[in-house]
């Protein structure tokens, strides 16, 4: 029989790296082995929403008021769950819970990496069969090793960001995940239950076709917004445009998908809302890091997103991130 042995394993993969890496610990690939394993436990569920009693709300709203659906408690759970048992993750926080939580013994006091994670993303399409994700970030602690992590730890800029990725439930299931040196797509082949290094390297696009925003709010955006979306719909000689309108309304899909074909998202700040929608340290930062290993750029319109500095644990953000050449663009509107 013949083995292929071109289609590497997530394990494989981060192994191989840590052979480059001699002094390395190996704390952050089984970090990463860990989040695969809950990836594929989530990935059971989502795949059976229909199936069980598993759909629908939960009954309660999570600390920023949005219903929860049960399966954001699920995945949230499995997601702590394997950090908690793991050897590398002194703690978490996640979009689903109030406060951080640390895991204050032996193994994970002496853990240098803390992890932040929105379990279930685009959860308000679960119930309809469209796809759905769980992104994370991973930083190195700043506290004292030896001692229980805090909640410094988890409020440093999305620039200390030392991995992140994102999982989408899609017609296929795929774990992307981006260091500094790279981002690297891997999918879920069922036959065997690993995620297989199917995407290496990706470079995002300098320029592309697809802007995604929701259009319903256009009127609650800020005029240089307006004027840039705009340019988005006619024959335009600096944006390029007519471009193509995706929005799917989760985020994970819409950004997926313009990592891949070059594209433009954008969650701006809204009359109601002047600082949108979306969080900073579950959502933005990660995608962010991802975007700009992958040769692309984010901002919230008037600083790079990875600078920001954090002050909450919940805090929200307006964000436009995607390809360079395109982000360029916007940013000569936001500018004017
Ligand atoms: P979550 O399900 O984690 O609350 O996030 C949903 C987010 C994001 O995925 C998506 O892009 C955005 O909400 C859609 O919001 P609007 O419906 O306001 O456009
Ligand atoms: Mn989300
Ligand atoms: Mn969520």
């Amino acid at each position: 029989m013949i083995v292929n042995r071109n289609i590497l394993t997530l394990d494989e993969f981060t192994i191989q790296q840590l052979r480059e890496f001699p002094k390395a610990t190996g704390e952050l690939s089984s970090l990463l082995r860990d989040i695969g394993l809950a990836a594929k436990r989530v990935n059971v569920e989502v795949n059976k929403a229909g199936l069980v009693d598993i759909l629908g709300d939960y009954g309660t709203t999570n600390i920023q008021g949005e219903e929860v659906k049960k399966l954001d408690i699920y995945a949230n759970n499995q997601f702590m769950g394997v950090l908690k048992h793991g050897i590398s993750c002194a703690g978490i926080a996640s979009e689903e819970l109030d406060d951080i939580v640390i895991f204050d013994d032996d193994v994970s006091n002496n853990s240098k990496y803390i992890c932040m994670f929105d379990p279930l993303d685009g959860s308000g399409n679960i119930d309809v069969n469209i796809s759905i994700g769980t992104i994370f970030s991973i930083y190195r602690r700043v506290s004292e090793l030896g001692k229980p992590a805090t909640k410094e730890d988890f409020l440093q800029p999305g620039n200390k960001q030392v991995a992140a990725g994102y999982v989408i439930y899609g017609s296929s299931t795929m774990l992307v995940y981006a260091t500094r040196r790279g981002v690297n797509g891997f999918t879920l082949d069922q036959s065997i239950g690993e995620f297989s290094l199917s995407h290496p390297n990706i470079q995002c696009p300098p320029s592309g076709k697809i802007y995604s925003v929701n259009h319903g709010n256009f009127f609650q955006y800020e005029e240089k917004v307006r004027s840039y979306i705009n340019g988005c719909q006619k024959k335009d000689k600096h944006t390029g445009g007519p471009y193509t309108q995706r929005y799917i309304g989760s985020m994970v899909a819409d950004v997926h998908r313009n990592l891949l074909k070059g594209g433009i998202f954008m969650y701006p700040g809204t009359t109601d809302k002047p600082n949108g929608k979306l969080r900073l340290l579950y959502e933005c930062n990660p995608f962010a890091f991802i975007i700009e290993v992958a040769g692309g750029k984010a901002t919230n319109g008037k600083q790079r997103i990875l600078d920001v500095l954090p002050t909450e644990l919940h805090q929200r953000t307006p964000f436009f991130v995607g390809s360079k050449d395109m982000m360029n663009e916007l940013e000569t509107y936001l500018n004017a």
